[in-house]
């Protein structure tokens, strides 16, 4: 069975109601907002999927950045990204997962790239669920 992983961080709630409802048994869910980033260090899954919003210009939160050797050393995985905007921001509309995905892609697969605005109504999470089923 391919081992996956769900790691998010999310400052007012909105990246996080995506996989609120997900059973943990099936898809891991690590909340980063909890973990010290200097003792965080992701787990070896092969699936790693991703959650961030967007502050500012395609900019991750700062925890990303705190953690980026940690992002850094992710190689040979299968990435999902996800995340939470707002459409008001134009081409910046979810712009840190496009930062993420320009990290991660050098050594890594991007299988997919998932922006919501606001937060996610049923069929929007139910296209995500779809997504994670990966098979
Ligand atoms: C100061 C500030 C800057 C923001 N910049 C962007 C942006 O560049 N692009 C974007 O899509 N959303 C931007 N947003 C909107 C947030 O990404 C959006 O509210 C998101 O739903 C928050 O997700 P969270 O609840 O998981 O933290 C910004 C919000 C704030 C307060």
């Amino acid at each position: 069975m391919i081992t996956k992983a769900i790691y998010y961080f999310s400052l007012t709630g909105k990246t996080a109601a995506l996989v609120e409802d997900i059973n943990q048994q099936d898809f891991p869910v690590i909340r980063l907002n909890n973990k010290d980033p200097k003792q965080f260090e992701f787990g070896n899954e092969e699936v790693i999927v991703i959650g961030s919003p967007t502050y500012g210009r395609g900019v991750p939160p700062m925890y990303f950045k705190q953690i980026i050797n940690e992002l850094r050393s992710l190689t040979g995985r299968k990435i999902g990204l996800f995340g939470s905007g707002n459409t008001i921001y134009g081409e910046d509309f979810c712009g840190a997962i496009d930062t993420l995905e320009e990290l991660l892609k050098q050594n890594n697969e991007i299988i997919f790239k998932y922006k919501f605005e606001g937060y996610p109504t049923d069929k929007v999470k139910n296209k995500f669920y779809e997504m994670l089923k990966l098979d």
